[in-house]
């Protein structure tokens, strides 16, 4: 993070947190392409949210099965991503645009993690930031996509975004993301994720807790 020395990030609002542990953050993405720029653009994301004193874990979709309801969940990677998403307090999820949409594998993996089993709901209350890449000029689709099921999965989806335009563009030969705008959205997405993440952490229960579920808990 040769780019981010001498930053100094202020993330940690004094006293508020109750938590001493790194935040924990999970990382999605969306294509398998030995050179994926959704990939790449989690990579930097994730490269980020390492210096900026995260822990960060990133799930590899190689191998999960399409979604189906009468699938088994015992399979291997069905179970490492509910536990990967139960283990976080947030979440980055960067997608492709195929077609003005996510990718069918993005929707995959969110489709395998329910909601809630009994007590335990293994996305809720938890933070989230969404990004895209695109071939052509920018767009939001991928992302407003993410955002309704950052909604339907009951996560504190924050207001910023980042969508990469002509991704194939943006890349060093290394991986690494080039020096631009675009990347520095990608700062600034990481530091509002890890503030709402140190902000609203603790509080994950009590945000998800629903009158009309407490109602019908008693009935
Ligand atoms: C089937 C298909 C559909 C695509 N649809 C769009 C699109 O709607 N809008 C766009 O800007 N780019 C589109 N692209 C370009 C991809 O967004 C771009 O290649 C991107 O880098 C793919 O993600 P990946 O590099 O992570 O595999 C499409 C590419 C493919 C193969």
């Amino acid at each position: 993070m040769e780019y981010l020395k001498g930053e100094n990030f202020k993330l940690k609002p004094e006293d508020h947190t109750l938590s001493s542990h790194k935040p924990r953050i999970l990382i999605l993405y969306g294509s398998l392409r030995e050179r994926s720029y959704s990939r790449l653009l989690a990579e930097e994301a994730g490269k980020i949210l390492d210096y900026m004193g995260a822990e960060v874990k990133f799930f590899n979709p190689d191998g999960l099965p399409t979604y189906d309801y009468n699938r088994s969940v015992d399979h291997p990677k069905v179970q490492e991503i509910r536990e990967l998403s139960l283990w976080s307090e947030g979440q980055v999820w960067s997608s492709p645009e195929l077609h003005g949409n996510i990718s069918g594998l993005m929707k995959t993996q969110i489709d395998w993690i329910p909601l809630s089993i009994g007590a335990v709901r293994p996305t809720q209350g938890r933070t989230l930031a969404v990004m895209q890449v695109s071939g052509g000029s920018q767009s939001f689709n991928a992302v407003n996509s993410l955002r309704i099921l950052g909604r339907w999965m009951r996560m504190i989806t924050i207001p910023n975004q980042s969508s990469v335009a002509k991704a194939y563009q943006e890349f060093n030969d290394d991986g690494t993301m080039k020096d631009s705008g675009f990347r520095e959205r990608v700062v600034d997405v990481m530091e509002e994720l890890m503030r709402f993440t140190y902000l609203t952490r603790d509080h994950a229960d009590f945000l998800v807790d629903r009158y009309s579920e407490r109602k019908k808990a008693t009935q």
